[in-house]
């Protein structure tokens, strides 16, 4: 008995094509032949020449979704099994996930069945195994905090305290925030032993809190006896910080003594590096549950972050209910082979969805900010739109020619229309929803890989072009651009995007926040036209990059590959001249989603590299140490 009746196997071999060649062996397990059918499989090495293919028949491909057909009169008998390979890649496989990431069978009566995949095999060349990425590193000082402070000096102890708890005369607020820091705790390590307790305990040291006006809000001193622990802070941002430093102080002492200790005397005095210190979420190309969510801004939380850039809506799916349009979170959810939207990037013959409801939203929203991380949303608009566009049909030019422009992931008209009226309309429902459930400065509108040609076989936007005297796509997206932040300032909100929000004339750089993504000296180019920037460079700091070049190293590599020493070593402010660095207002990590299909492959590749883009984030360049890090980060809570 087979739990799945069929299974496609893949192999790739490099000298078959341009862009080598795959081989695909469907096995059949049934228990009955089989004829009649169709198999499709998503893949993100796409299959651009349809005729270079052998022993199939190429039916139809949109964006990672291919379909072929068996030669006319094949039958696979129960046990046996049909092999044939495809050559007409648009580039070369890298990696182990870029072949088949899923695949189901259409059958004759026209139900779907699915087919089991692995990763890509390589043949015909050397596939070398995935290099040691976190060596073990070497400790100067026994102390497990990540990201590392600005200053300490510290005496370590031969023990340590069982329990931290508050002095008597703390307020109702330091009371609090032992709980908010203790309940994370908890969350983070359901088996670990609580760091603090509210009530007074006699094996414990007592936290005596001062608020010092001279501390910045985020900054916190921690004076420390065998007596007690004095926690100065500047805002409550600041005491929670301080609070997780001795929660982390005491757990890697208590859980890892032949590493770790705790202080039993001595100073720490710690502030960020940067203000903005992000974690961006791509939850359309894969979905992630609230849990999983909220276990995310945990992590971040105990690492320091302080903004959760939330990746809402991209081409494969909108994810956030607006009650103005459910169509949004049910046509432009639900993944599947009779659905409006084909399955792509691991789907198969099931159909998948999820969003998150209003209450979701507020729930995440309301648990990040009692741990002071502010969630900025994103609807990237107006590219990677193709859910959008087919929840609402209306937002559509119906006189476009068809396929007249394909975005960079392989979809077709995917943007937005700035000349469709209802665009603007649509967009200002949106808003209005949208600033009821974030609280945030900034509302992220994307912007990012418009694909240019986009709009120009559009008749309402050829007229619109006319009446504004601009011509082009980019030009165009300006004057879309404009007027999204024109609803973004008039609803008190600052607008946050991508880097190519600057393209075609851009939009005005005051209150205006750009994500250098595609290389870091954009972010220098982005700060000398006047915008704030973020780096956020794929280079360094886009998770789903592969660690190493190998072939066995999942992610992708169009952007390289980051070892995690890479990625902590990067060093966002390096080329950035004097008199550009005020505009420099932090860094962040991506997580980008097309390969995360299993939870084993998000800690794999977000791990260790999202604590040591934290230690980037908090701790001063001459306090870095990346073999300190490498000996610590095998500490780090997961998903
Ligand atoms: C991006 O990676 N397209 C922002």
């Amino acid at each position: 008995m087979h739990p799945v009746s069929y299974r496609l196997e893949a192999s790739w071999q490099p000298d078959g094509g341009p862009f080598g060649r795959f081989t695909f062996t469907l096995f059949n397990f049934s228990g009955a032949p089989l004829s009649g059918f169709r198999i499709v499989y998503t893949s993100l090495t796409r299959v651009i020449d349809p005729k270079a293919c052998d022993n199939a028949v190429f039916l139809r491909r949109n964006a990672n979704f291919h379909e072929f057909a068996p030669p006319a009169g094949l039958t696979i008998e129960n046990g046996g099994s049909w092999t044939f390979t495809v050559s007409g890649l648009h580039r070369n496989a890298r990696h182990c996930t870029d072949g088949a990431k899923s695949a189901y069978l259409t059958l004759a009566d026209g139900g779907h069945v699915p087919v089991a995949v692995s990763d890509l095999l390589l043949e015909n060349a050397v596939s070398e195994p995935p290099p040691v990425r976190l060596p073990d590193g070497k400790l100067d000082q026994p102390y497990a905090l990540q990201p590392w402070p600005a200053k300490l000096e510290l005496r370590p102890g031969d023990g340590f305290p069982v329990v931290l708890y508050p002095a008597v005369g703390s307020t109702g607020e330091d009371v609090a925030a032992i709980d908010t820091v203790l309940a994370m705790y908890h969350r983070l390590f359901p088996a670990g032993h609580a760091p603090f307790s509210l009530a007074a305990s006699k094996q414990g040291r007592a936290i005596v809190f001062t608020a010092d006006a001279g501390l910045k809000a985020e900054a916190y001193r921690l004076d420390l006896s065998e007596t007690e622990i004095r926690l100065s802070f500047g805002g409550s941002a600041g005491r929670q910080y301080g609070l997780t430093s001795l929660a982390q102080l005491l757990d890697g002492a208590r859980n890892h003594p032949e590493k770790f200790r705790f202080p039993a005397s001595g100073k720490i005095s710690d502030a960020p590096r940067y203000s903005w210190r992000g974690c961006h979420l791509d939850v359309s190309r894969q979905f992630y549950p609230t849990a999983d969510v909220a276990r995310l801004i945990d992590i971040l939380a105990w690492f320091k972050l302080n903004v959760f850039h939330w990746h809402l809506t991209d081409d494969e799916a909108w994810r956030l209910e607006i009650k103005a349009y459910p169509q949004l979170t049910t046509l432009g959810v639900l993944r599947g082979p009779d659905e409006p939207l084909l399955p792509q990037l691991g789907n198969g013959a099931e159909p998948v969805g999820g969003f998150y409801s209003q209450a979701d939203v507020r729930a995440i929203v309301a648990q990040a900010t009692a741990l002071h991380v502010d969630v900025v949303p994103e609807i990237d608009i107006p590219g990677h739109s193709t859910a959008t566009l087919v929840a609402l049909p209306d937002l559509t030019d119906g006189q476009e020619a068809p396929e007249s422009y394909h975005s960079v992931q392989g979809y077709p008209n995917n943007a937005l229309n700035p000349a469709v009226a209802f665009t603007y309309e649509f967009l200002e429902k949106v808003l209005d929803e949208m600033v009821e459930l974030f609280p945030s400065a900034y509302i992220h509108i994307g912007g990012d890989e418009v694909a240019n040609g986009s709009w120009l076989a559009s008749p309402l936007a050829k007229k619109l072009m006319e009446q504004e005297g601009i011509s082009g796509t980019f030009a165009l997206q300006s004057y879309f651009l404009k007027r999204v932040k024109q609803m973004l300032t008039a609803r008190g909100r600052k607008l946050a995007g991508w880097n190519e929000v600057a393209h075609g004339g851009g939009v005005s750089t005051e209150d205006t926040l750009l994500m250098a993504w595609e290389r870091p000296e954009v972010g220098i180019e982005l700060a000398r036209e006047g915008y704030d920037v973020v780096m956020t460079p794929g280079q360094a700091y886009y998770l789903d990059m592969a660690q190493a070049d190998a072939w066995q190293e999942p992610g992708a590599s169009w952007a390289g590959t980051a070892t995690p020493a890479h990625t902590y070593g990067y060093e966002a402010e390096g080329e950035f001249p004097d008199e550009l660095k005020a505009r420099l207002r932090g860094v962040q990590a991506c997580i980008w989603s097309e390969h995360y299909l299993s939870r084993g492959y998000f800690n794999r590749l977000v791990f260790p590299r999202l604590p040591a883009i934290a230690e980037a984030a908090w701790t001063p360049k001459s306090a870095k140490d990346w073999l300190r890090f490498a000996a610590i980060a095998p500490l780090s809570p997961n998903l």
